[in-house]
């Protein structure tokens, strides 16, 4: 296979981008996705503050957009994401317990209804966890408010929701085992234990000189998926360029294909010219749109050519 998306079927994943919708009139932006990709995830478009910034009025145009791109073309898309501390409109921090309990359930359920049967796996609450050793959930208006019951009500909630989309929790910094992750990794143990519904986990990695790509990582994926869950590389971009960089990303990629319960990868956007790191170069194509020695390395690692 020459393309990165038909590489990964080969090896039964997908291979996704991140992609704004107001970049896709740009031609060598839409070509560079339709020909590579065969996985989309809305950068910003189904966060909260783009899907429902006034209580109970939804909007859906800009990740709509993205949607019928996607399928119209035979691409997956995951969605992103329902609770999450950031991007979050002023008026969700203002609830009272209650108000907030019954707004975050209507979120998650008119969100996945708006997009049942379209959405392969969706990230149902995203970063959840503080930093650091202490393995504690952070301060949310969700945790604050609701306690760390939330996770489960919102896990509850989003299958009742959409029961066929694979329902993930995403985080970063819990690419490696550490104590991030060994937290995300007990909450998953207590999720299947106790029958909660919990389908994926998705790892960010955002990689960069100071957080390079773990040595355990493909161990950290491995006991994860032995929980009995997916594991998905979720927003991955690597600091850096030339072989260095392009040596991350096979590691990376080969991780991924030693993990048989690791489904797909998605790299956080097309070009670097977009990339959210704004004076960065860690994606896989250059800001003119040029296969970088980091694209050469993934489709080698995913078996093409
Ligand atoms: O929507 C406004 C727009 O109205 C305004 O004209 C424009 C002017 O700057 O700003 C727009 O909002 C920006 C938004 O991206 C859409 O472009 C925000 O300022 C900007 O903060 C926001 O950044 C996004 C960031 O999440 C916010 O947390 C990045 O694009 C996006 O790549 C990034 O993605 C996150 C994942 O969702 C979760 N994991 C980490 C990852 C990287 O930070």
């Amino acid at each position: 296979a020459s393309t990165l998306g038909a590489a990964a079927a080969e090896k039964g994943r997908y291979f996704g981008a991140a992609v704004a919708a107001n970049r896709l009139g740009e031609a060598p932006y839409a070509s560079t996705l339709n020909t590579e990709f065969n996985s989309v995830t809305p950068e910003n478009e189904m966060k909260w503050d783009a899907t429902e910034r006034t209580r109970g009025t939804f909007t859906f145009g800009s990740a709509d957009q993205i949607v019928n791109h996607a399928q119209s073309r035979g691409m997956k898309v995951r969605g992103h994401t329902l609770v999450w501390h950031s991007q979050l409109p002023g008026w969700v921090a203002g609830l009272g317990t209650a108000d907030l309990r019954s707004a975050m359930n209507n979120h998650i359920t008119q969100v996945m209804r708006h997009y049942r049967g379209k959405i392969h796996s969706w990230d149902v609450v995203n970063e959840a966890f503080q930093d650091g050793s202490s393995g504690a959930l952070r301060s949310s208006p969700f945790r604050d408010k609701l306690g760390s019951g939330f996770i489960e009500e919102a896990f509850r909630t989003a299958r009742a929701a959409d029961p066929a989309a694979k329902l993930c929790y995403n985080d970063y910094n819990t690419d490696g085992i550490n104590a991030k992750s060994n937290a995300v990794y007990n909450l998953v143990r207590d999720f299947k234990s106790r029958g909660v519904p919990i389908d994926c986990v998705g790892f960010q990695s955002h990689f960069n000189s100071a957080s390079p790509v773990p040595s355990d990582y493909r161990a950290n994926l491995q006991r994860f998926a032995d929980l009995g869950v997916d594991v998905q590389i979720t927003e991955l971009d690597i600091e850096g360029s030339g072989t260095a960089q392009a040596n991350s990303y096979g590691n990376v990629v080969r991780a991924c294909l030693a993990v048989s319960r690791c489904t797909g990868i998605t790299v956080w956007g097309v070009t670097d010219k977009y990339s959210w790191r704004p004076s960065g170069t860690p994606l896989l194509f250059d800001g003119n749109y040029n296969k970088k020695p980091a694209y050469h390395a993934v489709l080698t690692a995913l078996g093409g050519s």
